[in-house]
C-alpha cells in the first residue's frame, strides 16, 4: 500500500522560543521588555526584583532573589537579562551579577533589532544594546555594559566592563572608557581619549582631556567636580 501523505503540523513552524527572567522590575526594565519582545526569541517568564512593582508591562512579578534560586537549579541555564540601571558612580548592575553567579544562569547579549551594529563589533555577557544606538566596526563592549537608546560608539572604542553609555551620547573613534564609568545623556567624548575607571560623566559634557582619575566630570570641556 503507498504511503499515506502525512498530516502537516505545526510543529516545523512553531518557535520553541528559550525562557528569560527579567533580573529588575524599574524603568530600564520596561525598556528591555520591549526589546525582548520586538526580538521574539525569548518567552520572559517574570521579573524578579527586591519589592512587587506590579505587572510590568504585563509582565508579572516572580520574587526576589530567591526566585531566580528557585527556578536556576540547572542543568539547563536559565536566560536572564540584567534589567537594573546604572547612574551615577554605584555598581548595582555588577553587584547583582556577582551575587547571582553561583546560580544557573545564562546572561544572554541583548541587542534591540532596531540597533544598528557594524562587522567586528564584540559584546560581552549581559549587556544590552538599546534602539537606535549604532555601534560602529571594531568596537567592544564589555561585560553587562548598557549602550542606551540612540547613543553612539564609533569604530575602534573599548568600553570596558560595566559601563553605561546614557541615551544620544557619542563616543568617537579609539575611545578608552574603563569599568564602572557612565557617561551621561547627550554627552559627546572626542576621538582617542581614554576614560579611567569609575568617572561619571556629566549629562551634555564635552571630554577632550583624558579622564585619569576617577570621579564626577561635568561641562564643556568636562572637568572635575567630585
Ligand atoms: C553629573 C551628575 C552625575 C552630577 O550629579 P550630582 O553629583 O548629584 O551633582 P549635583 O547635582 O550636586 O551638581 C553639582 C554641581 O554640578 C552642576 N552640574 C550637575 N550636572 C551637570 C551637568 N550635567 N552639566 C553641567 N553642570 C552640572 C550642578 O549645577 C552643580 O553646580 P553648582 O555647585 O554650581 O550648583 C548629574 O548631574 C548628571 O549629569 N547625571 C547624568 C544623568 C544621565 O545622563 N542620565 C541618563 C539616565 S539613562
Amino acid at each position: 500500500m503507498a504511503d499515506q501523505p502525512q498530516p502537516r503540523t505545526l510543529l516545523h513552524s512553531a518557535k520553541s522560543l528559550d525562557e528569560i527572567v527579567v533580573i529588575g522590575g524599574g524603568g530600564h526594565a520596561k525598556v528591555v521588555i520591549s526589546i525582548l519582545r520586538k526580538l521574539n526569541r525569548h518567552r520572559i517568564l517574570g521579573y524578579t526584583d527586591l519589592e512587587d512593582q506590579g505587572a510590568v508591562l504585563g509582565v508579572p512579578y516572580l520574587g526576589s532573589d530567591r526566585a531566580l534560586a528557585v527556578k536556576a537549579v540547572g542543568p539547563k541555564k536559565l536566560n536572564a537579562v540584567l534589567a537594573v540601571g546604572q547612574v551615577g558612580l554605584g555598581k548595582p548592575r555588577h553587584e547583582l551579577w556577582a551575587r547571582l553567579h553561583s546560580l544557573a544562569l545564562s546572561f544572554p547579549l541583548i541587542v534591540s533589532p532596531d540597533a544598528i551594529v557594524n562587522e567586528e563589533v564584540s559584546g560581552g555577557e549581559g549587556a544590552v544594546v538599546m534602539d537606535g544606538a549604532v555601534i560602529n566596526s571594531g568596537a567592544t563592549i564589555g561585560r553587562g555594559g548598557i549602550v542606551n537608546t540612540n547613543s553612539t560608539i564609533e569604530h575602534d572604542v573599548l568600553l570596558e566592563d560595566w559601563v553605561h553609555v546614557a541615551p544620544g551620547a557619542t563616543i568617537s573613534g579609539h575611545v578608552t572608557v574603563g569599568r564602572f564609568s557612565m557617561i551621561g545623556a547627550g554627552a559627546t567624548v572626542i576621538e582617542g581619549i581614554k576614560i579611567a575607571a569609575g568617572c561619571m560623566v556629566g549629562a551634555g559634557a564635552t571630554v577632550v582631556h583624558d579622564l585619569t582619575e576617577p570621579g564626577v566630570y561635568v561641562g564643556s570641556p568636562a572637568r572635575r567636580i567630585k
